[in-house]
């Protein structure tokens, strides 16, 4: 098929056919589609969208464009009845990975989780990962498998095999302002997921000025949008639309993120960081058939409370080459040597933390990146002294900063004076979890 006649198809509102997205999808992959063709389509897509059947086939073209895992030899009986993975659209302070995969794999699960970088004011989990001295996230295929069937849990990056054809079809995205398509995000979000090889997928859709969907409609629809594809192309899948207006946990940034995920794994962590993770993890052993709804959340808390999930991560960091003594010893983790606090500026209460202004202040510092290629701090970061809802004097410290270049900390101050608020009634609480989507409610 010819690429012009693709364009146009889609261009005047036709929908396209499996076989003119599998054209597209391998033009984009082996180069025979140039750039500006490639964007012409996507634009089209990005303003006529696309049915789920033709996101579902473009979903399916990009894994086709790679390789996907086949973990079905390494499935036990105690693994239930498949591998499970969950992944997050993307938030501030978000380390429930480094936290519900050991967990979820000390409960039996099979855990190949693949995860990206971080962009923007979000933070990625292969940046926290990269902060524990020696832990190698680029495994082979044959070494990702002998880690798995050790420890029933990876924490790796995306190799050049996975998806191909989604890292050209970003960049073009990324630079033509057509990333906002919920088709095309759903695609490009699923095609490296289902590579994993997994048969259950919980998704963790962030709404607030911390994540990817500011509104709840929004994330609704992009979940109903997920779970609708993930499901055509195999996955049992549920959406979790999780509150992302404040930080989760209270430290921001790589390696303290990864103190505050080993605190939580010995108990000692944040509530709102802890229930989140159970409640996750708790959804992965429900897909994986491990147990039923009432019996999932107690048995992810047993993990917790007996340390267990706390062994797992210590075994995934050694089996990944990474320093395991981090678990005993957390000030092996990197921390920059300059300190500056955020002073409240009246007696009251805290009215309001605002992820977005505390993510974008902690790119500034350098412990996340605005643009692709920029290099991240590990030892850079935010700790937040006090919550939501807590009564504060004038002049008590609220947030301690960890930096390195003055420049850089006038900057990130600007953003962090701004994303605290002090007033004088306390917020009402807010529920974390939104709303739940699978495929009975996603009315796809
Ligand atoms: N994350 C992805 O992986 N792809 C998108 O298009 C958007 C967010």
């Amino acid at each position: 098929m010819r690429a012009l006649d693709i364009i146009r198809t889609k261009r005047d509102g036709y929908p396209l056919s499996r076989e003119a997205i599998d054209a597209f999808v391998s033009g984009v992959t082996d180069g025979t589609w140039p750039d500006y063709q490639v964007t012409a389509l996507l634009m089209a897509i990005f303003l006529k969208g696309m049915s789920l059947d033709e996101a579902t086939a473009l979903t399916q073209a990009m894994v086709d464009s790679g390789t996907r895992l086949d973990l079905s030899d390494l499935l036990r009986p105690e693994n239930g009845s498949m591998p499970v993975d969950k992944h997050s659209t993307g938030g501030v302070g978000d380390k429930t990975s480094l936290i519900l995969a050991p967990l979820a794999a000390a409960c039996g699960c099979l855990v190949p989780m693949m995860s990206g970088r971080g962009l923007g004011h979000t933070g990625g989990t292969l940046d926290k990962l990269d902060a524990i001295p020696g832990f190698r996230t680029d495994l082979s295929v044959a070494k990702l498998r002998k880690a798995l069937a050790a420890t029933g849990c990876v924490l790796i990056r995306q190799t050049a095999e996975v998806a191909p054809a989604d890292r050209r079809m970003y960049a073009l995205r990324d630079a033509t302002g057509t990333v906002a398509s919920i088709p095309l995000i759903a695609a490009s979000i699923l095609s490296k997921k289902v590579t994993e090889g997994i048969g259950g997928l919980v998704l963790d859709v962030k709404v607030g000025s911390g994540g990817f969907m500011e509104n709840l409609d929004d994330a609704r629809e992009l979940s109903r949008w997920l779970v609708g594809i993930a499901e055509r192309s195999g996955l049992r899948t549920q959406a979790l639309l999780t509150r992302m207006d404040t930080p989760l946990g209270r430290r921001i940034g790589n390696a303290t993120e990864v103190r505050e995920a080993i605190h939580t794994l010995k108990g000692d962590g944040p509530k709102d960081l802890e229930d989140l993770s159970v409640t996750l993890a708790a959804r992965m052993v429900v897909l994986a058939g491990l147990a039923d709804e009432d019996g999932a959340e107690p048995r992810v808390r047993d993990a917790l409370g007996s340390g267990r999930g706390l062994e797992k991560f210590r075994q995934v960091i050694a089996g990944q080459g990474g320093d395991p003594r981090v678990i005993d010893d957390p000030s092996l983790l990197a921390v920059a040597d300059r300190e500056s606090l955020v002073m409240s500026p009246r007696t009251g209460v805290i009215t309001r933390i605002d992820a977005g202004r505390v993510g974008r202040a902690a790119v500034v510092l350098g412990a996340g990146r605005d643009r692709v290629d920029a290099v991240v701090d590990p030892g850079v970061g935010i700790d937040l002294l006090a919550n939501e809802g807590d009564t504060v004097s004038r002049g008590e410290p609220l947030i301690r900063v960890f930096y390195r270049d003055s420049g850089r900390l006038e900057a990130a101050l600007e953003h962090l004076r701004v994303a605290i608020e002090v007033g004088d009634t306390a917020p009402a609480p807010r529920p974390l979890v939104l709303e739940t989507i699978d495929i009975r409610t996603a009315k796809v």
